[in-house]
């Protein structure tokens, strides 16, 4: 199967992709973008979180067929201008990474929850994180960096 697709804003193309694989093996094993993490591979973790046509979804669970035409946002392609995104800055400054391992998964589902609410409550944030688990954290200072994030998008106007 040959898929053609935009990968982090870039035209990307596929060939001879095995009909079973997931868009986590596509990412991870054509395109050598291990910041999508594999973790549980059944859906259950969110590590393998990524953008298909800006809403967040399993990578580990989505076909890689479904790349095909369409657009898909991996942690490598959120940072912007030469500089990290909001989200990045914040989960650094607020201590929300520990072993790091959920946290590409993480920030890709609060990039997400800020396309469609760019002012979350603690409530609306951890909801949107459910899916995601993170071993080492206990959420508090994750969800405490989605919001400074958010303040900080809608100071930039971004
Ligand atoms: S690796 Fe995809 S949900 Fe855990
Ligand atoms: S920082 Fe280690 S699993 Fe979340």
């Amino acid at each position: 199967m040959e898929l053609v697709f935009w990968l982090n804003g870039s035209e990307a193309r596929a060939e001879e992709v095995p009909g079973h694989w997931s868009l986590l093996e596509l990412l991870r094993d054509r395109f050598g973008l291990l910041g999508t993490k594999q973790g549980c591979g059944v859906g259950e973790c969110g590590a393998c979180s990524v953008l298909l046509e800006g809403q967040v979804v399993n990578s580990c669970l989505t076909p890689a067929w479904r790349a095909h035409g369409r657009r898909v946002t991996t942690i490598e392609g959120l940072a912007a201008g030469g500089r990290p995104h909001p989200l990045q800055e914040a989960f650094v400054a607020a201590g929300a990474v520990q072993c790091g391992f959920c946290t590409p998964g993480m920030i890709m589902a609060a990039s997400d929850l800020l396309a469609h609410n760019p002012d979350p409550d603690q409530e609306q944030v951890a909801g949107a994180l459910a899916g995601n688990l993170c071993r080492c954290t206990g959420y508090h200072d994750v969800v405490r960096a989605v919001r400074k994030a958010a303040r900080q998008m809608v100071e930039d106007g971004s």
